[in-house]
């Protein structure tokens, strides 16, 4: 596409689309005065400073400073690309994106995947009559009537049946005139000994799955009885990833649209049974737990994922994978452990659809899950919670956001009961080990950090303190005090220069339990979430300055006290050095 197109498509779509509406999607707004306004989506706030202005199609958080049209908050909030917005927006608002024409290689690979999406059609076609009309399936009738599948859950879900033939799905696609060598690309066939095709499904009940638009991209097969594997699903192909997938979404994802809300589920037939129960806001997994990239998904939808159980284990550990991913897409996550030896269609099916929403109604968030599994009923000595702490560590450094990782910490000192500045230190060590920072560094920190904060010299020299102590350290038997602005930053300075004369170096966080009352611990942590303010050099400069500018204050009171004793020569001598120091010649 040329830039006058580019242009002339990202006009159209802003005259077609409201920033209030498109924003109003994600984020929770609320009128006042000519603005709307929200909890800002790309930073941790309690209070909205996020603003959406209709008049100006614009936004713009007064927190965190992002800000600008529905091009720039699209790929803000779905970190994606600015010609990926083009192309999702152009899709929502239904502009068509003039096409420029494919290469050679694009028309090819293009053909490629339109007729893999023919294969699993015919393969889809082949599954579903087999399953209604062939003799051969009255086993599996019967079996799907015994799980509590009736005939209106085959229809709405295309099921199908696969039968034990090793040639069915074969013959088949010939006669359908589906290339065998595509077929095998979709994954419905397998080649023997590089001459002769043969069926991946054989024996199974088929479930097939689909994407938003409804086209089949793949299947999952279950044996009827109990051979093994249980279930088998088509491997990856052009048009199938399994962390992709989500069973059920294109039937539910209108209905999560309208609660907000979507429940997870691990399994083909608990979704169904779901779906029977009437519970149409969920998706399946493919067993597996949920990957960036579907929760980036579920989030176009809802404001809450609730994620199912059925093992505590596997749930705890589950639970333990999917917070940082939770966290950093910016969703509440919230989970369910059902009772032991029930998965979600066995207790729909004991308990009923009510029993069942009383606990999601009930789930806690997915941190308080993974503590209460981690720490109930296990005797709680002390080596387990400091396992707990451990195990928890390495999710807790890949949280993106400084301010949630900080109250993520303080949760997990609560709750373990081991020192808020231990779980600190430990959680430098794992971020040593990753090469990460926890204490954020980077370029535009102060406007990263989220929070409005007035960079007085307290702020500068507490900073220099956290991230170039070796440094710093050399103001230690200065009159600092002389610089503070702000009681609680100079208590914190203070303990600060205390422990560096006790101890040395030590990790910053380990100073918080030391710190007299909560004001001063606040100051510490919201200090020790800024990025350093200086790199080495630039920290020596301003050190240095420091200095002089507590020499100078130091003259000014001894002035003040000199006039006071009215020593004059005292005083002369005193505004000789002044003079001195502003030439810079001291
Ligand atoms: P039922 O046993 O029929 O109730 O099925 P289920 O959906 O409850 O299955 P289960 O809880 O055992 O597993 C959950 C999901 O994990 C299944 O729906 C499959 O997607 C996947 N799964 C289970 N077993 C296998 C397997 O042997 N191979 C593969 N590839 N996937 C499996
Ligand atoms: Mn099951």
């Amino acid at each position: 596409m040329d830039d006058a197109s580019y242009q002339s498509v990202k006009e159209e779509i802003k005259r077609s689309a409201d920033i209030v509406d498109l924003v109003g999607n994600f984020v929770q707004l609320r009128k006042a005065g000519k603005n709307y306004v929200g909890l800002c989506p790309f930073h941790s706030e309690k209070e909205p400073s996020f603003t959406v202005n209709r008049e100006r199609q614009m936004f713009h958080c007064f927190g965190c400073k992002k800000g600008g049209d529905i091009f720039d908050f699209w790929m803000a909030y779905h970190h994606c690309t600015f010609p990926e917005a083009l192309k999702d927006l152009a899709e929502r608002y239904h502009v068509p994106l003039p096409q420029r024409p494919l290469t050679a290689q694009e028309k090819r690979k293009r053909e490629r995947i339109g007729a893999i999406f023919s294969a699993n059609e015919a393969a889809l076609r082949y599954f579903h009559e087999t399953l209604l009309r062939d003799s051969v399936s009255h086993h599996a009738r019967e079996y799907l009537k015994s799980r509590g599948i009736g005939p209106e859950i085959t229809k709405e879900f295309l099921l199908g049946f696969a039968p034990d033939r090793w040639e069915g799905l074969v013959e088949y696609l010939e006669r359908e005139n589906i290339e065998l060598g595509i077929a095998e690309s979709a994954g419905l066939i397998i080649l023997k000994n590089k001459r002769r095709y043969y069926d991946r499904f054989r024996k199974r009940i088929i479930f097939p799955i689909f994407d938003l638009k409804g086209r089949p991209i793949g299947f999952g097969g279950r044996v009827l009885e109990g051979s093994h594997p249980k279930y088998l699903n088509t491997p990856e192909t052009p048009v199938f990833q399994k962390g992709k997938v989500l069973y059920g979404l294109q039937a539910s994802y209108t209905h999560m649209r309208s609660t907000r809300r979507a429940l997870i589920v691990e399994g083909y037939m608990d979704f169904l049974a779901m779906w029977s129960f009437g519970i149409r806001n969920s998706a399946a997994t493919l067993g597996t737990a949920l990957t960036a990239s579907q929760v980036r998904r579920l989030k176009g939808y809802v404001d809450e994922i609730i994620v199912i159980f059925d093992s505590d284990e596997a749930g705890r550990k589950a639970a333990l994978r999917g917070l940082p991913i939770f966290v950093n897409e910016g969703i509440q996550a919230r989970a369910v452990l059902l009772p032991e030896g029930h998965d979600p269609d066995t207790f729909l099916r004991a308990e009923g659809t009510e029993r069942f929403l009383d606990l999601v109604s009930a789930a806690p968030v997915l941190l308080e899950f993974y503590l209460e599994q981690s720490l109930s009923g296990k005797g709680q000595s002390i080596e387990q919670k400091v396992g707990v702490v451990r195990e928890l560590l390495p999710s807790i450094c890949e949280l993106k956001d400084p301010m949630l990782r900080a109250a993520f910490v303080q949760k997990v000192a609560e709750d373990t009961g081991i020192r808020e500045n231990v779980v600190w230190s430990e959680l430098g060590k794992v971020a040593k080990g990753q090469s990460k920072q926890v204490y954020p560094q980077g370029g535009n920190s102060k406007l990263n950090s989220g929070t409005v904060r007035k960079f007085t010299r307290d702020v500068h020299l507490l900073n220099l303190l956290i991230y170039h102590p070796e440094v710093a350290r050399e103001l230690v038997d200065c009159r600092w005090q002389l610089l503070m602005e702000d009681e609680n930053t100079s208590k914190v300075i203070s303990a600060f220069f205390d422990k560096l004369k006790r101890e040395g170096g030590f990790e910053p966080g380990q100073l918080i339990d030391e710190l007299p009352d909560e004001t001063a611990k606040n100051e510490l942590r919201e200090s020790l979430m800024q990025s350093s303010f200086y790199d080495e050099a630039g920290a020596r400069i301003a050190v240095s300055e420091i200095k002089r500018k507590i020499d100078e204050l130091e003259i000014i009171s001894s002035i003040r006290q000199a006039k006071e004793r009215g020593d004059m020569e005292e005083l002369n001598a005193l505004l000789k050095l002044r003079a001195k120091l502003y030439q810079g010649m001291v």
